[in-house]
């Protein structure tokens, strides 16, 4: 399977999903995702925080050769550690990762370069991708849009929804995104609409794995104080789980991640005006912590669908209100 061959300038979309196949080509790169089957439980080949780290580079995006040090080999060590090398995580290329990675490139019929060249960059890059954005028949297939997800509803460990896309390099901040198929086809229609209005949105997070959650959390809870726990979902309890919840920010405020900024900035403004027409919903709006269990988050949107957006924004209730009282049946 080829895939993340390179990383070009240039952007071709090409969904095939007749076939249940998605493929994703930038220039040179190709994204394959007919071979993604039953990963959603899968071990993951790097530790959710490297994963992170290799998806916030946008893969391994340059060649690295032995005797060079570069931060893709500590990545890289860590990859073949997990099919069988013993190899230390520091970032120099040396000579037992070259060995341990010529034995790799042989037993995946890959050329013997020894190095992390083109082929095996893309190679890796695959097998890591279908890791972060697992595609397969194995994930959940009911329609999981409105499935309640709060401090007190969660997601099992392993749940992914069916039909994780990733996003294109124009709106992405950086690094490797997916969403489900409907909220990446609502997203970019809003977008499009957005730049039309000389708005420019940028997603800077998306469908976050069990996993990633948890080592999300794990770092707020280092980095951000006591109050740590106001402004992140503890594992399983995410909305990014769904695959349907974006993080947003804008030119206006140089595309800076989850800033209270993005609030009054042009660019959250505009999506308090026009996001419901096309189906999303601030989760975490101002002055309903008591309500939602999360501090103000201007940034966090998710895809309900368009009629249900409207409904939510008729109700005054906050969102979370809502999804509690409509599986309830209220
Ligand atoms: N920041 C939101 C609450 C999350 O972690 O899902
Ligand atoms: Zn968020």
């Amino acid at each position: 399977m080829q895939f993340l061959k390179d990383f070009g300038v240039s952007i071709f979309f090409i969904l095939a999903f007749g076939t249940g196949i998605f493929l994703l080509s930038r220039g040179g790169v190709e994204l394959d995702f007919s071979a993604l089957l039953n990963r959603a439980t899968a071990i993951l080949s790097l530790s959710a925080g490297s994963l992170n780290g290799w998806r916030a580079e946008g893969g391994f995006t340059k060649d690295v050769f032995p005797g060079e040090k570069s931060h893709f080999i500590s990545y890289l060590k860590e990859y073949l550690a997990s099919r069988g090398a013993s190899l230390g995580s520091s970032s120099l290329f040396d000579d037992k990762t070259q060995s341990a990675l010529i034995d790799f490139q042989k037993n995946n019929s890959l050329p013997t370069t020894g190095a992390l060249d083109a082929g095996t960059r893309a190679f890796i890059n695959d097998d890591l991708a279908e890791d972060l954005c697992p595609s397969s028949d194995g994930n959940e297939q009911e329609d999981d849009t409105l499935e309640s997800v709060s401090r007190d509803h969660e997601l099992r460990d392993d749940y992914a929804p069916a039909n994780l896309v990733l996003l294109p390099d124009e709106v992405r901040k950086n690094g490797i995104i997916c969403v489900t198929e409907d909220t990446a086809d609502a997203l970019l229609s809003m977008m499009r609409a957005a730049s039309n209005d000389g708005i420019y949105l940028r997603v800077t997070s998306g469908f976050r794995r069990f996993e990633i959650q948890e080592y999300l959390y794990d770092l707020y809870k280092k980095i951000n104080g006591p109050d740590f726990w106001r402004g992140i979902a503890s594992p399983g309890h995410s909305e990014h789980q769904l695959g349907t919840t974006v993080d947003l920010t804008g030119l206006s405020i140089k595309n800076a991640s989850t800033s209270a900024a993005f609030g009054k900035s042009k660019e959250g403004s505009w999506m308090s005006l026009h996001a419901g027409d096309y189906g999303f919903v601030m989760s975490y709006p101002d002055g309903k912590e008591s309500v939602t269990g999360y501090k103000y988050e201007p940034w966090h949107w998710r895809f309900v669908g368009v009629d249900v957006a409207k409904k939510v924004r008729a109700s005054g209730k906050t969102l979370c209100e809502f999804l509690k009282d409509l599986s309830s049946g209220k």
